[in-house]
């Protein structure tokens, strides 16, 4: 069998260890896959950059478009990031050329993923975007393939690694804010707007993708209510902490009578419950099912080793020939999402 032959616009935390792994690993996905994954184009902003990877034999497209177009790929890999150019038009190109798209943007999935699911269904394509939530956790997959048969009510969880990181230094070391934002940054967790990152969007757009897989809704950031940890103070986390609490910035998002509520704001959690023991950069996403007790995923959260083994394995799944409902269910049985009004719970 041909090898899937892959093109990688954006070579920065995420995408060089994309590169790396498919490199290292390529006998392990090979035999999982049933055939082999060849990395053939990439693309970046700079060509001169050094990225401590091995591109001899690669072709360097000369942008974005290029590649998404590029008679010689099968599946066109986004990690370039953001909700508007390059990333939108290059993945549209690419899905309506009957390209499969994997990416980790979600961002624009937030915004664009119902346009992007529609041109996938259209075309053929797959939209795989695993790595977009939870990173490494394989909460997509669970809620779009694993829990298909299942009522969901409620999911919810830490979905930001860059913040849940810095409330546990700033907790447990008494550091800044603005420290601990300086090494998330640092260790590739944080978004290139890192105020995407503390002001809670990055959640709102996880929870606006996830909401979406849980409640057969359309994506909708627009609904979700979003409050974030930056005016946050080491001395709120230590009044926080004398009352047995810890904060914590979860995404809710709720099945309810009058719609679905989806909020995402900085939390006082009881020190002894679950969700208080996830610590730094771990993400943990609890989906209250009906008639079966919680399901609670726990994992790392950011970083590109994560990031890049959720990215691998959607290469992998469409290299199977495995292709999921983006959202899962076809667009047309996409429910409108309608915004219930805020409840205490
Ligand atoms: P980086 O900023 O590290 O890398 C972005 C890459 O995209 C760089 O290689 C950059 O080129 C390239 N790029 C940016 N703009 C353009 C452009 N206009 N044309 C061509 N190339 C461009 O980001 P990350 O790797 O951290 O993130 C990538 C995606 O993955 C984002 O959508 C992010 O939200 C998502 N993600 C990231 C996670 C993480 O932990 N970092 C986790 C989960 C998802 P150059 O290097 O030349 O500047
Ligand atoms: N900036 C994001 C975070 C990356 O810190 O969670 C993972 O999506």
């Amino acid at each position: 069998v041909a090898p899937l032959k892959v093109g990688i616009a954006g070579l920065g935390t995420v995408g060089a260890e994309v590169v790396r792994l498919i490199e290292t690993q390529g006998r392990v996905l090979a035999a999982r896959s049933g055939r082999g994954i060849r990395v053939v184009a990439v693309t970046a902003r700079s060509k001169a950059k050094k990225r401590g990877i091995d591109l001899r034999g690669v072709e360097w497209a000369k942008d974005p478009m290029a590649l998404a177009t590029h008679p010689g790929i099968d599946c066109f890999v986004e990690l370039m990031g953001g909700a508007g150019d390059p990333a939108l038009s290059a993945v549209e190109a690419a899905l309506g050329a009957g390209k499969s798209v994997v990416t980790a943007n979600k961002a624009l999935l937030a915004k664009h993923g119902l346009k992007l699911a529609k041109a996938a269904e259209n075309h053929g394509g797959a939209l795989n975007f695993e790595a977009a939530v939870g990173a490494a956790i394989p909460v997509i997959k669970t809620l779009r393939e694993g829990l298909a048969g299942t009522g969901i009510n409620r999911v919810y969880g830490i979905l930001n690694g860059t913040c849940n990181y810095i409330l546990t230094r700033m907790e447990q070391e008494g550091l800044s804010f603005a420290e601990c934002l300086k090494d998330a940054q640092r260790l590739g967790y944080a978004e290139a707007n890192p105020s995407f990152d503390v002001d809670g969007h990055d959640t709102a757009q996880k929870l606006a993708i996830l909401a979406s897989l849980a409640f057969g809704t359309k994506v909708a950031q627009s609904a979700v209510y979003v409050e974030g940890i930056s005016s946050i103070a080491p001395e709120d986390l230590r009044a926080a902490s004398d009352l047995g609490y810890r904060v914590k910035l979860l995404g809710v998002a709720v099945r309810t009578a009058k719609g679905i509520e989806q909020r995402v704001h900085p939390t006082m959690v009881p020190k002894s419950s679950s969700i208080a023991q996830v610590m730094g950069v771990t993400n943990a996403v609890t989906i209250d099912g009906e008639g079966i007790p919680p399901i609670t995923l726990v994992g790392p959260g950011a970083g590109g080793a994560a990031t890049a083994s959720a990215v691998v394995a959607d290469i992998a799944d469409v290299a199977r020939g495995i292709r999921a409902n983006p959202f899962g269910r076809p667009i047309a049985q996409l429910r409108d999402t309608k915004k219930a009004p805020m409840e205490r719970h």
